[in-house]
């Protein structure tokens, strides 16, 4: 593997802007304020950066569920480590996702909230890598499609580590080592 990089610091502004408008427009006219759920881990930094360009009042909460086991494999059964605890009942949601690749997560969390009684779940993904879907789910709001490739950085991380990079780009075999040695030496403490 080669590391390429795929999006730099100003072409993630860019797209965060843009998604920051779509959804000011989409739910400036609304009485009530939509609620913005992020899902943690991945989406923090992207999140923190789409609310500087959203120009409308919104409340915001978190989820966290791990369906990725923090390996290479999908598995597919949402488990959720942390369920939103503000209210949304009748409320606009939009959730706020670092990536949509088989589409499971995706859905099975919207499928999740949907039982707590909201008006509408939309979905913001920073990345769609629509050539991996496995089940029907579309994004209302997609920064950019991608391919195939393990990507880190901006969020994203192979074993926990490499979200801290301002770069998106797919690891590189010595990185990846680098990496593997990294959570060695972490597991020695278990
Ligand atoms: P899905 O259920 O297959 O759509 O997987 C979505 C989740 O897998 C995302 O929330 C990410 O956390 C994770 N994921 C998918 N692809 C990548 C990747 O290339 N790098 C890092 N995490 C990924
Ligand atoms: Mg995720």
């Amino acid at each position: 593997m080669e590391r390429k990089i795929l999006f730099n610091q100003n072409e993630i502004q860019e797209i965060c802007k843009r998604l920051g408008q779509e959804i000011t427009e989409k739910f400036k006219n609304d009485p009530v304020p939509p609620v913005l759920i992020g899902v943690l881990k991945g989406a923090l930094p992207f999140m923190m950066d789409l609310i500087k360009y959203i120009n409308i009042d919104f409340a915001m909460d978190f989820v966290q569920c791990s369906s990725f086991n923090g390996g290479l494999v999908a598995s597919e059964t949402l488990v959720l480590n942390k369920d939103v605890t503000y209210n949304i009942q009748n409320r606009n949601v939009v959730v706020v996702e670092d990536i949509v690749d088989s589409g499971r997560t995706l859905q099975m969390l919207v499928d999740h909230l949907y039982e707590k009684n909201p008006l509408n779940v939309y979905t913001c993904v920073l990345l769609d890598k629509h050539c991996e879907r496995k089940v029907p789910m579309e994004a209302d709001f997609v920064g950019a499609e991608v391919g195939k490739g393990f990507i880190v950085g901006y969020g994203f991380d192979y074993q926990e580590y490499l979200r801290n990079k301002q770069e998106i780009y797919i690891i590189d075999d010595e990185e990846y080592n680098r990496i593997n040695d990294l959570v060695e030496r972490g597991n020695q403490n278990d």
